[in-house]
């Protein structure tokens, strides 16, 4: 008998932690990372390449149809790639962020990009862990798991600050707060799963906890979920 693959599904808003704590639980448990982030960030991407317009449905819907977009971890980091090309870094630019905002509210995009997000989950030898904003609520609603991860306003907008300045992209606090707010807005309010816990979603707030204290939490959380499925199994 084979077992279907234990996912945890992990959303919230941006700069929450989602990252940093997915990427953690997935090497100390070996269970795959699905990025469905960078899975939006990569049809903004290869749209903004073609020439493409942010409401243009039936060129966005055939483009995302084709795209071939994987995940393969090097050096402890999550590499994105769309057909061979490493795009991490180019995926990840405040205009490529807009515009992946934009793109993601399309209906025909979510959709072009469902199956790609169930499969890559599925067929994960151990599990996976998707952190994205409808994972609980529409990739994956029957997940082993559902966490909501949030913080403030400000203490995100300050991570994301702090992010880019490192990678030597200029901008201002004021600036990243603003577009923060524009996109979780857009995320909350677009008509076709928006950004919201899931019923059943265990919420842990980030503000005021150190990040291991949060990988901790998630990973007791887990590790309870899978003692009691392991021993309705036996
Ligand atoms: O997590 P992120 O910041 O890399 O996400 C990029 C954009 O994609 C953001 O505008 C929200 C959107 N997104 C989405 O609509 N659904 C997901 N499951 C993941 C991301």
């Amino acid at each position: 008998m084979t077992t279907a693959p234990f996912i945890v599904a992990i959303d919230g808003p941006a700069g929450a932690g989602k990252s940093s704590v997915s990427k953690a639980i997935a090497e100390r448990l070996s269970f795959s990372l699905v990025d469905t982030g960078a899975i939006y960030r990569c049809a903004a991407m290869a749209a903004r390449r073609a020439g493409i317009a942010a409401d243009d449905d039936t060129a966005l819907g055939t483009l995302t149809g084709t795209l071939a977009i994987s995940f393969k971890m090097a050096s402890g980091e999550n590499r994105v790639f769309l057909g061979g090309e490493d795009v991490s870094e180019a995926i990840r630019t405040p205009e490529n962020s807009s515009f992946t905002s934009q793109v993601s509210a399309r209906p025909v995009v979510r959709q072009a990009l469902l199956d790609l997000q169930r499969q890559l989950a599925r067929t994960s030898p151990r599990g996976a862990i998707l952190e994205g904003r409808d994972i609980g609520t529409v990739v994956f609603p029957d997940a082993d798991v559902k966490l909501f991860i949030t913080a403030s306003d400000e203490a995100r907008a300050n991570r994301r600050f702090a992010e880019l300045t490192a990678k030597g992209i200029e901008t201002t606090f004021d600036k990243v707060l603003a577009d923060q707010r524009a996109r979780d807005l857009a995320d909350e309010t677009r008509e076709v799963a928006p950004l919201r816990a899931a019923e059943d979603a265990l919420i842990i707030d980030t503000t005021a906890l150190s990040l291991q204290g949060v990988i901790d939490r998630v990973i007791e959380t887990i590790e309870a979920v899978r003692l009691v499925s392991a021993a309705g199994r036996a």
